[in-house]
C-alpha cells in the first residue's frame, strides 16, 4: 500500500519519462508518483535516484491511489498504440476531474480523438507537445499544452515549474483546446527539419566552394552564433563539425553515413499543410531531402549522370572572394530561415482557423525561445512582429523581416545561382527563394493553369476586368460564355 501522496505522476519511464520525472521531483513542492509497464524500469529509476523520493507503483490501481486528487498524470510512452493502451488503463482507475496528460509525440488528430473520448468520462485530457529531447526533459523543456482551460489551471503551474526559462519567462503557454498543443509541436518539428536542412546546405556550399575543413567551418558557425543566427542548432552544428572520429582520426562528419533518418513529424507537417492548402515548401524540401539521401540504390545508379565537369570552387584570386561568399551563404541561410518560420506560422494560422483554436502566435514564438531544438534569438523578432500586428498576412512584411530580407536578397540570389551552376543541391535555399519570388510577384502564370484547366475540364475561370465565372467553348467556336 502507498502511504505518501504525490501531486503529479509519470507513466512510461524510458529516457523521456524518467528524465521528466526527475525534473518534476527536483522542483520545490512536488512529490512524483512513477509507473512503467515493465516494473524493471521503475525499480531502476527509483534505485538510481533516491534523492527524487519517487512514489513507485507496480499497478495502475496503485498508481491512482498514490496520487492526491484531482489526480494529474503525464504519459510518456511510445506514441500511437502505447498511448491508447495507457489511456484505456488510466481511465479505469481515474475519476471525473482528474487530468491525463499525453506528453508524447502524438499526431494532433489522434489527440483530438482521444480528448473527445476521455472528456465523455468526465476526466480531462491534455495533449502536450514537449520539445528539447532527453536533456530538455531533464533540465527544462519547451512545453506546448492543449486541452481545456480548466485543466490548465491545475496543470499550468506544474508545467511552468519544470519548463525552460527564457528571459525570465517559463517556456509554456496554454496553446488552445484539444489537439492545439500537439499541432504546434508538429509545426515546431517541421521548422526544425527546415532549419537543419538549411544549415546542412550552408555547410556543403562552404565546404565545396572554399575547400575549408569541417573544423574550419565549425569556427565559421561558432562566429555566426554570435550574431542574428544565434541558435541551438547553429551552436551544435559547430560542435558536430569539430568532432574527430577516434578510430580513424578524420572528421566525424566524414565517416557518418550520409542518409538522414526521420521519425515522421516533418512528414505530418507537410501532409497537414497539403490538406490545409498552405505552401510550406521549405519544410517539404527538407523532408524530401532526407528521403532522397536515404535512397542509396537510386543515388548509386544516378551517380554518373551528367553535371558540371569541373568541381567548382570560389575564385579567390582577389583575396576577398572567399569571405564574400561565406557572408553570402550566411545571409542566404538567414533569409531562407525567415521563409521557413513564415511558412510554419502560416500553417499555425490555418490550423487554428480550421480547428477553432485561439492561438496567440507571439506566445508560441516566446515559448520556443528556450528548451526546444529550434530555440533562437530570432524568435524574439517574431514575438515583436505579432505584438505589433497580430493579423500580419505573412511574417515577411513585418518591418524587421522586410528589412532583413532586403539586406539578404542579393546574397541569397547569388548563392542559389552559384549552387545551380556548380551542380550543388540546395533544395531548401532554392525553394525558399522561389517561394519569396512567387509571393511578391505582381502576376503569376497561374492564369495559364486556369486556362488549361478550363480547356480540358471546363473548370471555368475568373477575369481580372469583370465579375463572374467564365468558360471558353474550346471545342466549339471558342467564344466565351458566363457560367
Ligand atoms: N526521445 C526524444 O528525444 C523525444 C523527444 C520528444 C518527445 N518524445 C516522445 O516522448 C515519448 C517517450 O519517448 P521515449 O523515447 O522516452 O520512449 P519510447 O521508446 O518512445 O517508448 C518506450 C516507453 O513506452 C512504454 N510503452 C510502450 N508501449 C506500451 C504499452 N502498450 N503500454 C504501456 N507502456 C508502453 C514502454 O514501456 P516498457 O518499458 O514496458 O516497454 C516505455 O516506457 C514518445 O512519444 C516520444 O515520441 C521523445
Amino acid at each position: 500500500m502507498v502511504d505518501r501522496k504525490a501531486n503529479i505522476g509519470v507513466v512510461g519511464l524510458a529516457v523521456m519519462g524518467s528524465n521528466l520525472a526527475r525534473n518534476l521531483a527536483s522542483r520545490e513542492g512536488n512529490t512524483v508518483a512513477v509507473f512503467n509497464r515493465s516494473p524493471g524500469r521503475t525499480d531502476e529509476l527509483v534505485e538510481e535516484h533516491p534523492e527524487a523520493e519517487f512514489v513507485a507503483a507496480t499497478t495502475y490501481e496503485e498508481f491512482a491511489a498514490s496520487l492526491s486528487t484531482p489526480r494529474t498524470a503525464i504519459i510518456m510512452v511510445q506514441a500511437g498504440k502505447g498511448t491508447d493502451a495507457v489511456i484505456d488503463e488510466l481511465v479505469k482507475v481515474f475519476e471525473p476531474g482528474d487530468i491525463i496528460v499525453d506528453g508524447g509525440n502524438a499526431f494532433f488528430k489522434d489527440t483530438i480523438r482521444r480528448e473527445k473520448a476521455v472528456r465523455e468520462t468526465g476526466i480531462n485530457f491534455v495533449g502536450a507537445g514537449i520539445s528539447g529531447g532527453e536533456e530538455g526533459a531533464l533540465k527544462g523543456p519547451s512545453i506546448m499544452p492543449g486541452g481545456s482551460a480548466e485543466a490548465y489551471e491545475t496543470l499550468g503551474p506544474i508545467l511552468a515549474s519544470i519548463a525552460a526559462i527564457a528571459e525570465g519567462e517559463p517556456c509554456v503557454t496554454h496553446v488552445g483546446t484539444d489537439g492545439a498543443g500537439h499541432f504546434v509541436k508538429m509545426i515546431h518539428n517541421g521548422i526544425e527539419y527546415a532549419d537543419m536542412q538549411l544549415i546542412a546546405e550552408a555547410y556543403d556550399l562552404i565546404r565545396r566552394g572554399t575547400g575549408k575543413s569541417p573544423a574550419e567551418i565549425a569556427d565559421i558557425f561558432a562566429e555566426w552564433n554570435k550574431g542574428e543566427l544565434e541558435s541551438y542548432l547553429i551552436e551544435i552544428t559547430a560542435e558536430v563539425l569539430r568532432q574527430v572520429d577516434a578510430e580513424t582520426g578524420t572528421p566525424l562528419v566524414d565517416v557518418i553515413l550520409d542518409q538522414a533518418g526521420a521519425k515522421g513529424t516533418g512528414a505530418w507537417t507537410v501532409q497537414t499543410a497539403l490538406d490545409l492548402g498552405i505552401p510550406v515548401s521549405g519544410i517539404a524540401e527538407a523532408v524530401f531531402a532526407r528521403s532522397l539521401s536515404s535512397k542509396p540504390a537510386q543515388r548509386a545508379a544516378a551517380s554518373d549522370l551528367p553535371g558540371p565537369t569541373e568541381a567548382w570552387t570560389v575564385d579567390d584570386s582577389d583575396g576577398t572572394s572567399t569571405d564574400t561568399f561565406i557572408e553570402d551563404v550566411r545571409l542566404a541561410l538567414y533569409a531562407s530561415k525567415m521563409i521557413a518560420y513564415a511558412q510554419g506560422f502560416d500553417e499555425i494560422v490555418a490550423g487554428a482557423e480550421e480547428y477553432g483554436w485561439d492561438i496567440h502566435k507571439g506566445d508560441i514564438a516566446k515559448i520556443w525561445r528556450g528548451g526546444c531544438i529550434i530555440r533562437a534569438q530570432f524568435l524574439n523578432r517574431i514575438t515583436e512582429a505579432y505584438a505589433e500586428n497580430s493579423d500580419l498576412p505573412t511574417l515577411l512584411v513585418a518591418p524587421y523581416f522586410r528589412d532583413a530580407i532586403t539586406g539578404a536578397e542579393p546574397s541569397w540570389r547569388r548563392v542559389v545561382s552559384t549552387a545551380a551552376t556548380a551542380g550543388i543541391p540546395s533544395p531548401a535555399f532554392s525553394s525558399s527563394l522561389s517561394y519569396y519570388d512567387g509571393l511578391r510577384a505582381d502576376r503569376l502564370p497561374a492564369s495559364l493553369i486556369q486556362g488549361q484547366r478550363d480547356f480540358f475540364g471546363a473548370h471555368t475561370y475568373k477575369r481580372i476586368d469583370k465579375e463572374g465565372t467564365f468558360h471558353t467553348l474550346w471545342s466549339g467556336d471558342r467564344t466565351e460564355i458566363s457560367s
